[in-house]
């Protein structure tokens, strides 16, 4: 009978310290899930305005116009984005020049919201 009490307070410990562990990996799981990729609730000011403002903007501003292409303003944004040169650009899709230019590929997450934002037709929200 002790022995077994003393069993079973081994195995509970053991238990213990599993379940403490699973617990440790569920709080990790949920710290990924406070920034999941948001495609759902996508807005032109929220998502994909400062994408363009930060990695765009520099050589696609109303003042130089690389490649003819303005993406500063909703107006010109839209029509570019309409014409499925933003999307065919930065998802790097053949017969369109990759962009940024000379930089990294836009984090995926990005390239989706601004997918979603014009399959929505581009609303100015
Ligand atoms: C370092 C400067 C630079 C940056 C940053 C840059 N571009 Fe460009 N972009 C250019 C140049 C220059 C062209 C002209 C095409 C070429 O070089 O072949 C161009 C062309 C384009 C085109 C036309 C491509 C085609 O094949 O029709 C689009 C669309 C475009 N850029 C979108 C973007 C977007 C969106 C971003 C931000 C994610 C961006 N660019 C960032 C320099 C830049």
């Amino acid at each position: 009978m002790r022995y077994l009490f003393k069993c079973g307070t081994f195995f509970l410990l053991i238990y213990l310290l599993f379940s403490c562990a699973y617990h440790n990996e569920e709080e990790l799981y949920g710290n990924e899930a406070i920034n999941p990729c948001d495609t759902v609730t996508v807005t032109y000011t929220l998502d994909v305005l400062p994408v363009l403002q930060t990695t765009c903007y520099p050589c696609h501003n109303q003042a130089a116009a690389s490649g003819g292409v303005i993406l500063e303003g909703y107006n010109q944004a839209k029509a570019i984005a309409g014409s499925g040169r933003l999307l065919g650009a930065i998802s790097h899709s053949p017969g369109f020049t990759p962009m940024p230019k000379d930089g990294a590929k836009l984090p995926s997450c990005d390239i989706t919201k601004i997918s979603r934002w014009i399959e929505a037709g581009m609303p100015e929200n």
